[in-house]
């Protein structure tokens, strides 16, 4: 039987000791994006596949093999959702979200599929936060979109990550890109991965940011996108490049991110944490104009990022920064004999309805044993109710960590114990 039962590989319980932490990051992104006045979407954890197909592309790995695919009763191909842009694009395109004009802007949270390989920080179901914007190619909105990341990640208090930046050209200058890359890389191909002898024809950009050390070596060299770029993307770079510095934000251009999946153009970036190891970028996103014509809505441009919650508590925990309070009972109710345990029952009742957090624990009779249960719920507080207590119409409160002790009427036992837990 042992081990019959056994998680999915690649997935992860979050348990009790550590959804507090999960809750406090959580709280924190959508304080940060409510700032931004970013607002929820919340779409299916799956779609039809072909959601996915086109635009994050036939020749990414997602699509080509990291994708939870399956067939309903009726035989229609549907796909549990490897990431939250297409998702987001398509409910925007179907729900007319753009109709009023101006910048959309969205935000989500939720569980991601990809069947890869586990490692750390790399999960087969991880849990991603994101922003879409949608609306505008001003550069000014790809370095706020950044800000949003940086914000948060300064904001859960992180110091040793960086941001690195790039522009991979658009449909215009990336032609011109990809034949000088397929005319550098192809005396090496011999030398180089599996991967790369692949992509070189499909997606020769994907060979710049290979993780094969010998391929790495040889890409150092090749010629950069941004000797490539037309005017237009050469200015829109040089923009969100000016924005960020007027915003404050530090960054280092970096011609080797290109990101994994087809439907980027212009801004590409990364932010990355070293001390991660291999699976080091803590958010990743950029510009993807003309995704939107793809799912049939209007040509509006947009941009948006992604990052993953598991990394990013790993990279928490490693700085050891607080994730806030862990969630503890206010009061630990003790009852001695059959009418103050009668009492007890609507006591309780009282208490919770009133917004205080109590913990009873009916199987234990003897004071030794209720307070031991008492000392391993870790509240703050115990109340003491005994038939003498009860018949004084009176109840003790301990404080926990002093030991000391007080009287409290039971009358107005709400309104006391609302301030000793404020104090
Ligand atoms: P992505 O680079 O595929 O982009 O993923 C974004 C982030 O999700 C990664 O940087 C990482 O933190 C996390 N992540 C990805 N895969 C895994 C995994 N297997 N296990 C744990 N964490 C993972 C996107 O998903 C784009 N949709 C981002 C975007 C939004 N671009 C524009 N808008």
């Amino acid at each position: 039987m042992a081990g019959k039962y056994q998680i999915p590989r690649g997935t992860f319980d979050i348990l009790p000791e550590d959804s507090y932490k999960w809750q406090y990051v959580t709280d924190v992104f959508k304080e940060v994006v409510r700032t931004y006045n970013y607002r929820e979407i919340i779409t299916p954890i799956f779609e039809k596949s072909e959601v996915f197909e086109r635009s994050v592309g036939s020749s990414s790995d997602i699509v080509q093999k990291e994708m939870y695919r399956f067939q309903d009763k009726k035989g229609r191909k549907f796909a549990l959702r490897p990431e939250g842009t297409a998702p987001v694009v398509r409910s925007y395109v179907q729900n007319n979200l753009g109709m009023n004009g101006g910048n959309t802007k969205l935000f989500y949270m939720g569980p991601m599929f990809r069947y890869d390989r586990p490692q750390k920080g790399r999960f087969r179901q991880f849990y991603q936060y994101g922003v879409e914007n949608i609306g505008s190619d001003n550069p000014f909105i790809d370095a706020e979109v950044i800000a949003i990341g940086y914000s948060f990640l300064k904001k859960l208090g992180l110091k040793n990550f960086t941001l690195e930046i790039n522009s991979i050209g658009c449909v215009n200058c990336t032609p011109d890109y990809d034949r000088s890359l397929i005319k550098y890389f192809t005396p090496y191909l011999k030398e180089m991965c599996s991967d790369c002898n692949t992509r070189i024809n499909k997606k020769p950009k994907r060979l710049l940011d290979c993780k094969v050390r010998g391929c790495k070596k040889i890409a150092k060299n090749a010629p950069s996108m941004l000797d490539y770029l037309d005017d237009e993307c050469r200015d829109h770079f040089a923009g969100v490049q000016d924005f960020l510095k007027k915003m404050g934000i530090p960054f280092t251009v970096n011609p080797k991110i290109v990101r994994g999946l087809d439907y980027y153009n212009k801004t590409a970036f990364e932010f990355i944490d070293n001390k991660l190891g291999a699976q080091n970028t803590l958010i990743g996103g950029g510009r993807y104009n003309g995704l939107i014509s793809q799912f049939g809505g209007k040509d509006v441009p947009g941009t948006g990022f992604a990052g993953g919650f598991e990394r990013l508590i790993l990279s928490m925990e490693i700085e050891g920064l607080s994730f806030g309070k862990e969630q503890l009972p206010d009061m630990f109710l003790v009852t001695l004999g059959q009418k103050a345990f009668e009492y007890g029952n609507k006591l309780l009742l009282k208490l919770r309805d009133a917004g205080i957090s109590v913990e009873y624990d009916p199987d234990k009779e003897t004071m030794k044993a209720q307070m031991k249960t008492a000392d391993r719920s870790r509240s703050r507080f115990t109340l003491i109710l005994g038939e003498d207590e009860l018949a004084g119409n009176k109840i003790i409160l301990k404080e926990m960590e002093s030991g000391e002790q007080k009287i409290i009427g039971l009358e107005k036992i709400v309104e006391s114990l609302k301030k000793m837990c404020k104090k």
